[in-house]
């Protein structure tokens, strides 16, 4: 927009004085007729949307994924078809539990929300920098997310409520122990991984069945932030994740990431020594090797945050042709959640905006009207099916059913035979070298310490002790200590 000519109302008219408000003479009071003063004041008391009731906290970036490998074999979407074909994409960062205006350089899981502009519509991949998460089922989710936030009564985050709920969701083990370890608190949004977390479908041409985990791999390398770096750094430049990615992109240093894919044959999963729709679970590399098929770059960034980033919609459920959900509980509740929060959040034509709408095809419903509607339909039919050339079903589903068996009911996800909540928490424990065990310790003992009653402590230390022995037997000695001071 030039900045040339007069300042104006919202309606066009000239604004003859921005400095002085009309008054009834002077030294009197203001005039109701001073009709830009109004109008500025009433702007401005409307320019915050609600935030995200998780994930508030973000930067964003546009940029580019490359496909680097023939993935045709395992599924028919057309922006994965072709070596070298490239995609325009949108990734948001965030961290979860903070608030819009948060610092950055605290310990949480990073989002890492990724759009890609196909030509058969948005794909959304909306994952974390973490593999897996706290819990399995979305009806627990709400509950955890009150813990991670602040509480009711004291206005902020309280351990006894972290700890309590952790301590009595074993299932939060692994996850936990991935948080409070060296990846817990990224140097910068370009030095972590990104992933996909949960299992996804696949579907090739032959309508062949594949279970899918996307791993986005930095080229940066990873860099961590101690607990000590992070708390000095968050105190003294709050921005400092989002003014880094910024900078880099502006320097033409644009971050990249190399993806991969792990692939499991359909015929596996039944049979698979882990439940591989549990999102608490990783798949061994050794099961299931991590298959390069792309790179990620971003290189551009977004001119106004409000209407890229803030505004900005990523669903779980956005799929496209070849490609869809899998049974893990945790994705089916976010494949309601995101679009209802889309629709109470940025209202209920977000899907319209820039940074939202398909880039590389149109979108063509008989959605017609409400809030905003920008009248980009003009006259044509709103109804289907119809005999004025309106679009049609394809007839095709996007991807293919599941079998299911059983009667309906409040069903925990099924265990298969290595399952248990501890298993793989213990297994990343001992992957550690002695350092990195130093240093979890101290992370979790610094914050189980601070629960204000012994069964809470003891609850949580124990989950860790069910995972391994030494790991419980340091954190119980490290929690005593510093309980006892
Ligand atoms: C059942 C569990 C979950 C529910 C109900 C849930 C719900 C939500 C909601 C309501 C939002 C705000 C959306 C908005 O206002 O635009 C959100 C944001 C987000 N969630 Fe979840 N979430 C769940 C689990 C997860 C998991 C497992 C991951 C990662 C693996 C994840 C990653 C994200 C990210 C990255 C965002 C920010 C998206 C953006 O940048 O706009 N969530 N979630």
């Amino acid at each position: 927009m030039t900045s040339q000519g007069p300042l104006t109302t919202e309606a066009g008219a000239p604004v003859a004085d921005n400095q002085n408000s009309e008054t009834a003479g002077v030294g009197g009071p203001v005039l109701v007729q001073d009709q830009a003063l109004l109008e500025k004041l009433a702007h401005f008391n409307r320019e915050r949307i609600p935030e995200r009731v998780v994930h508030a906290r973000g930067a964003g970036a546009y940029g580019t994924f490359t496909l680097t490998r023939d993935v045709s074999q395992w599924t028919r979407a057309k922006f994965l078809s072709e070596v070298g074909k490239q995609t325009e994409t949108f990734l948001r960062f965030s961290t979860v539990a903070g608030n819009l205006g948060s610092a950055d350089a605290v310990r949480d899981p990073r989002g890492f929300a990724l759009k890609f502009y196909t030509e058969e519509g948005n794909y959304d991949l909306v994952g974390n920098n973490t593999p897996v998460f706290f819990i399995k089922d979305a009806i627990k989710f709400p509950d955890f997310i009150h813990t991670q936030k602040r509480d009711p009564y004291t206005g902020s985050q309280e351990a006894d409520n972290v700890w309590d709920f952790w301590g009595l969701s074993p299932e939060s083990t692994h996850q936990v122990t991935w948080l409070f370890g060296d990846r817990g608190i990224p140097a910068t949004l370009r030095h972590m991984n990104g992933y996909g977390s949960h299992t996804y479908q696949w579907n090739n041409a032959q309508g062949e069945v594949f279970w899918v985990k996307y791993h986005f791999k930095t080229d940066q390398g990873i860099k961590n932030l101690t607990t000590d770096e992070a708390n000095q750094l968050s105190g003294m430049d709050p921005d400092s994740h989002q003014r880094d990615l910024r900078e880099a992109i502006e320097r033409g240093e644009f971050p990249s990431w190399t993806v991969q894919v792990q692939i499991m044959p359909a015929a596996d999963a039944a049979t698979y020594r882990f439940n591989p729709f549990d999102l608490t679970k990783v798949w061994p590399h050794a099961d299931y090797p991590p298959i390069d098929i792309g790179k990620l770059e971003l290189n551009r960034n977004p001119q106004n945050i409000f209407a890229e980033v803030e505004q900005s919609i990523f669903s779980p459920a956005h799929f496209v042709p070849g490609i869809g959900p899998s049974p893990d509980k945790m994705l089916q509740g976010r494949l309601f959640a995101y679009g209802d929060a889309h629709r109470y959040r940025v209202g209920i034509n977000a899907d319209h905006l820039p940074v939202n709408r398909p880039h590389a095809t149109e979108a063509r419903t008989n959605s017609r009207d409400g809030y905003l509607y920008d009248g980009r339909h003009n006259g044509a039919k709103n109804y289907e099916p119809n005999s004025f050339g309106g679009p049609a079903q394809t007839g095709v589903p996007l991807w293919q059913p599941v079998q299911v068996a059983g009667a309906t009911g409040n069903h925990e996800a099924p265990s298969h035979a290595e399952d248990d909540d501890f298993v793989q928490a213990g297994n990343l424990y001992r992957l550690m070298s002695e350092d990195e065990k130093g240093r979890l310790i101290e992370n979790l003992a610094g914050f189980i310490s601070k629960v204000s009653r012994d069964d809470i402590a003891e609850r949580a230390v124990n989950n860790f002790r069910q995972a391994d022995g030494d790991f419980g037997k340091r954190l119980d000695a490290a929690v005593q200590e510093l309980r006892s001071k």
